[in-house]
């Protein structure tokens, strides 16, 4: 089964969900007087139900849960504006932890405009129009050879066109030659005065051009900060219980005010991983059948603020270069002189990137030697005999769906699972190849996931036999963006664990982790997905998984050196290369 990316796509539902309210939200005092009535019926005719037609009473009850769950979203968005509640829920983390943590928050920190919150007027806030990056050394007369690095250096100004005095902008660098189908990402570093530096490895021979783009001006990053720190809960989640002919949904979230009403709690026993719902009224905590997203809060900025997030204006916009935003890459010198830095940096850095593309197809740059599966017999070859396991959101599915589509050997095995959702299973049995896709635990932000199948990744590991026939590949980061870091630092603690615990009994176990990658933004999707919330997720994910025996599929640098559209689930074409460089670690050339 090929199923289509865009359905469950964060986006997708929240849109469909926003209309549903808006054209509803009329209609609540009626729904309202509908659900009370029933309510009242209900409580009065409790002990007569079951004498009642079954037909005319499921009925009944399914209006009255749809009715309920229609406007309970609306009506009880549990707002909170205690900054740290959701720390406060959950175990706390031990010394150790703690101090992991710390260092992990720090590793991501991000300057804060001077005074914070501070809202500035829009003339004052940067402003991608009148920016301007030049290629460094100025006036050029330089010879550029394979094996050097290019320096650009970018002047932030305000739509008064005035200079940038702080940082905090989140930019973004690419180098790429059209013609060559070839592309890097660009490291930026931030000065903090207004200028960044984004620096490239010039890695082939020909003209390559810098593009430098303003995803967010500081000042927007600024509010997304707020938002993640004051809305945690700004994407909600609900849940359906039943029981008999009684059903009824509430809200749920990894973290609930505790002073307003019961809550059915279901940490996890095993990982301590927190998760609740608000108590249904007639019904226990172990009548709940499903989980699903509940909606998105709206009406979360100022109109000032607003105006901070606007499609062509501020939000993933192209810096121009003052000069010329290319030059000429001659071969590689033979005898290489120590350089003169012309950067403005006291120390010079080497940039390092996991890769680069040449001729669209991506090249490893340390770790795995790359090759191509260009035919399905030659990934059925690499799979013959192993069980690949895969675990994550819907980014992980695209390469469950991809290779189910590109393999015609391998047959999807109906599992009557809800499209887009999961689980899902296919196979191969000439071949003995079986293939797994599971979404991972809450905060899954699918349309329905059955309550039995809401598993976290770390308790699925704990269930793995292993052993060098098992690969085991993780996607788990766009659901996350919304909360603190904090939770998704503790989610990938235990996740660490229990890979550290798989290999440690059964060697060999093959374990791929996949980056965050860039999506497409537009005023509202910034404010729940922006690529600002995951590349805070994604500096995490790579200080925790550093050192250990896993292969890192960059979706971060491949999405960003590749000339197509940023989306959140990317085109087959990368897809195709994130396949290649997982079965190059799976199926490395024998020479
Ligand atoms: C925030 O929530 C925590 C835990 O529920 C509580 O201890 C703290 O007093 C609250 N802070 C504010 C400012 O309400
Ligand atoms: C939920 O249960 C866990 C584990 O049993 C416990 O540690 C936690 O304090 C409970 N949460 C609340 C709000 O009672
Ligand atoms: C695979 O396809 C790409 C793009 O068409 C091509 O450049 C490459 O040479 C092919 N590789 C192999 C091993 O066939």
């Amino acid at each position: 089964m090929v199923t289509s990316d865009r359905e469950t796509g964060p986006d997708h539902g929240r849109q469909k969900g926003g209309t549903v309210w808006k054209n509803l939200s009329k209609y609540t005092p009626i729904f309202f007087f509908l659900a009370l009535s029933g309510i009242i019926f209900l409580l009065r005719n409790i002990h007569t139900l079951e004498k009642l037609n079954c037909q005319t009473v499921s009925t009944l009850y399914q209006f009255q849960s749809s009715i309920h769950s229609a406007f309970t979203p609306e009506e009880q968005p549990p707002v909170d504006h205690n900054r740290s509640y959701c720390g406060h829920l959950g175990l706390e983390p031990s010394a150790e932890e703690a101090l992991e943590q710390r260092y992990l928050l720090e590793s991501i920190a991000w300057p804060e405009p001077q005074p914070r919150l501070t809202p500035r007027p829009l003339r004052q806030t940067s402003d991608p129009a009148h920016s301007l990056f030049a290629i460094l050394p100025g006036g050029g007369g330089r010879e550029w050879h394979v094996g050097d690095q290019l320096e650009a250096l970018v002047h932030m100004h305000d739509f008064q066109g005035r200079p940038k005095r702080h940082g905090g902008d989140f930019l973004l660098a690419r180098l790429h030659s059209p013609e060559l189908g070839a592309g890097v990402a660009g490291q930026v570093l931030d000065h903090r005065n207004g200028l960044y530096s984004a620096v490239f490895p010039l890695l082939w021979e020909g003209s390559v051009r810098v593009e430098v783009t303003l995803v967010h001006p500081s000042e927007a990053v600024a509010v997304l900060r707020r938002l993640r720190e004051e809305h945690p809960d700004r994407v909600f989640f609900k849940s359906l219980f039943r029981s008999g002919f009684l059903s009824e949904t509430t809200v749920c979230n990894l973290c609930l005010p505790t002073t307003r009403q019961p809550l059915c709690n279901y940490t996890d026993p095993h990982t301590g991983e927190p998760w609740y719902c608000y108590k249904p009224k007639l019904l226990s905590c172990d009548t709940r059948i499903n989980h699903a997203k509940g909606g998105y809060q709206k009406h979360l900025l100022t109109n000032k603020e607003s105006l901070l997030f606007q499609s062509g204006v501020n939000i993933k916009v192209r810096v121009h270069a003052s000069g010329s935003d290319s030059v000429i890459v001659q071969p590689e010198k033979k005898d290489k002189p120590e350089r003169e830095s012309s950067s403005v940096r006291a120390e010079p850095i080497r940039v390092t990137p996991s890769g680069y593309y040449f001729q669209g197809s991506w090249r490893a740059l340390g770790g795995v030697a790359m090759h191509q599966f260009n035919d399905s017999s030659a990934i059925t070859q690499c799979l013959k005999g192993k069980v690949v396991y895969m675990y994550g959101d819907s980014t992980a599915r695209q390469w469950f769906e991809y290779l189910n589509a590109f393999v015609p050997e391998l047959k999807e095995f109906n599992l009557h699972s809800p499209r887009n959702v999961g689980p899902f299973m296919a196979v191969d049995s000439t071949h003995n190849i079986l293939l797994r896709y599971r979404c991972h635990g809450p905060p899954i932000r699918f349309s329905t996931v059955i309550a039995s199948e809401m598993r976290y990744v770390a308790n699925e590991l704990d269930g793995l036999a292993g052993g060098p026939d098992t690969v085991v590949v993780l996607s788990v980061w766009a659901h996350f963006s919304t909360f603190p870091v904090e939770v998704y630092i503790r989610r990938l603690r235990h996740i660490r664990r229990a890979v550290m615990r798989l290999q440690d009994r059964a060697p060999g176990t093959l374990i791929v982790v996949r980056s965050a990658n860039l999506q497409a933004l537009d005023p509202e999707v910034s404010l729940y997905n922006s690529d600002w919330f995951s590349i805070q997720l994604d500096g995490v994910l790579r200080a925790m998984f550093r050192g250990l025996d896993v292969l890192l599929v960059d979706a971060w640098e491949m999405t960003l050196a590749h000339h197509l559209p940023h989306a959140l689930h990317p085109p087959p074409v990368i897809v195709k290369n994130m396949i290649d460089t997982i079965l190059s670690y799976v199926c490395p050339e024998k020479s």
